[in-house]
């Protein structure tokens, strides 16, 4: 795409998103401004109440309401974030509900570029703009079975730790199966250990079984009724493959696309859908089953 024709499509997205702050102006409590699955989206400032390192690279910031309590959040929703102090990074990046407590929301992030690195900076008591909860989420503990797989690979971990709770405390057997490059890419494991059982694999062998999620022995040995999941595409694909080989007929997938303006508009997210299809993931999902993509065929 040209660079004028982009920027001038960068500065209606950002103009969008001043008439949502403005919004938020005009609304005692914080903006609503759209529907999806009945669930309201709000527009707010929350703030940064506690900030970790849970490893090299890794930053986790837990978000609390300036006054009043967070909405029901789904697990496997998101937050498009809006980068403060940073010059270029003036659309929204989008983070995963990692965990909500004590009317705190989790935030897990990697940081691999300027606007992660930008929110990696901040120091508790800071404010950032946040839209939320966008996105469909994870299927519901009615749709899913009793026993029930999450597999996450290096920062896709995040979003399951939420579903974790909410499934095994609706009485599911929660297994879950991390990856990721080296011991120092799991995070999280014994906020993970108290959910449900735990299976890990790096690819250097430095914890738990050598090689990839989809060589773990627990896929061999115990029957899964779902296997949901979050992580890199290639991860996912072959996860979804297999999981077909195996006959679990509900699999799906938590997308996480590279996403311009997280409003449907752009296009920039879409993936193809196994009748030929684009499907926008900032708007229709991020989660679909993977049998609806076009990954199996
Ligand atoms: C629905 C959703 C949920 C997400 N949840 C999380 C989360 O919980 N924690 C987290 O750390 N990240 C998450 N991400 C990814 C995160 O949004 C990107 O890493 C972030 O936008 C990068 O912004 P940046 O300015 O730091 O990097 P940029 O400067 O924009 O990009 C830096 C590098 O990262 C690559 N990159 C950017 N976005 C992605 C992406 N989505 N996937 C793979 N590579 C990317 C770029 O191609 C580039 O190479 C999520 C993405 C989506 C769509
Ligand atoms: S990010 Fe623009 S359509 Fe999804």
């Amino acid at each position: 795409m040209p660079t004028e024709v982009l920027k001038a499509f960068c500065r209606i997205i950002r103009f969008y998103d001043l008439y949502l702050q403005c919004l938020k102006g005009q609304s005692s409590v914080s903006a609503l401004f759209f529907e999806k699955s009945n669930m309201k989206k709000y527009v707010q400032d929350l703030r940064v109440v506690a900030k970790e390192t849970p490893g090299s690279g890794y930053v986790l910031l837990k978000l609390s309401p300036l006054e009043g309590l967070l909405p029901e959040i789904l697990p496997g929703q998101f937050v498009e974030i809006l980068v403060p102090n940073a010059d270029h990074t003036f659309l929204r990046r989008p983070i995963s509900v990692n965990y909500v407590e004590n009317n705190r929301l989790w935030l897990l992030i990697h940081e691999v570029g300027e606007g992660t690195r930008s929110l990696g900076r901040l120091e508790e008591g800071s404010l950032l703009n946040c839209v939320y909860p966008l996105g469909n989420g994870f299927s519901s503990p009615e749709e899913v079975g009793e026993n029930v797989l999450l597999v996450g690979g290096g920062v896709g971990t995040a979003p399951l730790l939420h579903y974790g709770r909410c499934l095994h405390e609706s009485g599911k057997h929660v297994t879950f199966l991390l990856g990721g490059r080296s011991g120092r890419d799991l995070m999280q494991l014994p906020e993970f250990e108290k959910w449900g059982r735990v299976c890990v694999t790096t690819e250097d062998g430095s914890l738990g079984e050598r090689g990839f999620v989809t060589n773990h022995s627990v896929l061999q040995t115990e029957k899964f009724d779902t296997v949901a999941m979050c992580g890199p595409k290639p991860m996912m694909v072959a996860m979804a493959r297999l999981s077909a080989e195996l006959g679990i007929s509900h699999v799906e997938a938590s997308l996480e696309n590279l996403m311009a303006c997280g409003l449907g508009a752009c296009l920039c997210c879409v993936e193809k859908t196994a009748d030929g299809h684009n499907v926008c993931v900032c708007k229709e999902g991020p989660v679909f089953q993977t049998k609806d993509l076009s990954w199996l065929s």
